[in-house]
């Protein structure tokens, strides 16, 4: 074991799949990728947690292998915080300082940002992050960093990210249940964000569109800060189940014409028959499928876009949409999102670190990835403890242990 590093964790709970990926920070900060995995989620319903079982047993499940891959326990995590409870509000708040002389100090910063958020965000919503936009000294905006600059009167102006409070102590509660500390809850669109856009889109303006399987979650940058976040409880199953419904067949073969035969691109030359099934049994007419397909896109881009319209940034983002998520890998979706919403679309997957980053190189991966950088950098110390018994030989509980298990810890 090399002293001179350390570890952290990105977990990222969906209704659909969790992963997490283990990432060593070195001396210098680097960071590399040790050890991921991915497993199917459970008790999550539209990013969710519907019981605490569910997802703390399929975290505990999928863990192990990660664990073995990084050769580290994992113990606490940053973890990503889905569902329509998220979301963003941009505050303002005032303090006097003191006399023209006062140089504006770590304890003013505070104090202006706690004026921001205090009554301003209901009870019963926990803040997750608050992201100073702006500041104003005696009346004089602008200012981004006022820290020993001199003034009487310190104005803020703020982005405050919350949750309701049981979708964010019940969240705390699963990955605790799975013995893994949420050290941090961070929004998946804003998790995924840390992972694939660079300075310069965030600077120019930016949105990055995490599609995942229940739900549609928006981050929007813009001059280097994030400007808001939203979720739209709708997510790439529904085209699963629109399929079911129509063609009348199981979830699992309309899953397999999704994945392996729709593309977002509906006016290509493509065969007119797609044959599925172990022996290509079932035939079913392109257009059909594609009438379905094409019609639930356009639903969830319209609410994608009506959040854009919402935030003031519909046709004013320089740097167009990043789409992350399990629904981003759909071949082409970037041409059906470059229509509908009139906007440059793009891929995005984590690009640019040191480790086993290949396997983790993919629009799915985008969040964990980014709660694992974003620990990195804000330093969380995850280190091993020696002698800890490893949870390499725990065996998956059985749900009724499993439950007492839950309960005993609160
Ligand atoms: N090749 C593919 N083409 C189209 N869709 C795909 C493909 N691969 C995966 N998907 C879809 O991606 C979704 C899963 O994405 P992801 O793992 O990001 O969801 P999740 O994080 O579990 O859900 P959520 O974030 O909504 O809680 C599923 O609906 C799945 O069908
Ligand atoms: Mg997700």
């Amino acid at each position: 074991m090399d002293n001179d590093k350390h570890f952290v964790t990105g977990l990222d709970v969906g209704t659909e799949n969790v992963r997490a990926v283990i990432a060593s920070v070195d001396k210098e900060g680097k960071i590399a990728i040790v050890g991921f995995n991915e497993g199917k989620s459970a008790g999550m319903r539209k990013g969710i947690p519907a019981n605490l079982a569910g997802p703390a047993g399929a975290i505990d499940k999928m863990l192990g292998s990660a664990e073995r891959m990084g050769g580290y326990d994992v113990r606490s995590a940053y973890v990503s915080i889905n569902g329509s409870t998220v979301m963003s509000n941009h505050t303002e708040g005032m303090i006097a300082v003191g006399t023209v002389e006062h140089e504006i100090d770590q304890e003013d910063l505070m104090r202006v940002e706690d004026i921001a958020v205090s009554g301003r965000i209901p009870a019963n919503r926990e803040v997750l992050d608050v992201i100073p936009l702006e500041y104003a000294l005696d009346g004089q905006g602008g200012i981004k960093d006022p820290l020993a600059m001199s003034g009487a009167r310190l104005e803020v102006r703020a982005c405050v990210i919350s949750a309701l409070v049981p979708n964010a102590e019940n969240l705390k509660k699963a990955t605790m249940a799975a013995d893994v500390k949420a050290l941090k809850l961070v929004p998946t669109a804003v998790a995924a964000a840390k992972a694939v856009l660079n300075e310069r889109q965030k600077e120019n303006g930016v949105a990055v569109i995490d599609f995942g399987a229940t739900t549609t979650s928006i981050a929007i940058y813009e001059e280097g800060d994030l400007q808001y976040v939203g979720v739209i409880p709708v997510g790439s199953n529904n085209i699963t189940n629109d399929l079911a419904i129509v063609l009348a067949i199981d979830p699992e073969l309309a899953e397999e014409i999704k994945t392996r035969f729709v593309t977002g691109d509906f006016n290509s030359d493509k065969s007119l028959a797609i044959k599925v099934g172990k022996n290509k049994e079932r035939t079913f007419e392109r257009k059909e499928v594609e009438e379905v397909v094409k019609a639930r896109l356009e639903e969830i881009f319209s609410e994608v876009r009506k959040k854009l319209k919402a935030a003031h940034y519909d046709q004013r983002l320089p740097e167009g949409i990043i789409l992350t998520g399990g629904g981003a890998k759909m071949r082409d979706i970037e041409v059906f999102a470059k229509s509908c919403l009139e906007a440059a679309v793009k891929i995005g997957a984590p690009a640019g670190l040191d480790g086993v980053a290949d396997a983790v190189a993919k629009p799915e991966f985008a969040v964990s990835v980014g709660l694992a950088i974003l620990a990195a950098e804000e330093s969380q110390l995850d280190t091993p403890i020696p002698g800890k018994k490893s949870k390499k030989a725990k065996k998956a509980p059985s749900s009724g242990n499993f439950l007492k298990k839950i309960f005993s810890k609160f």
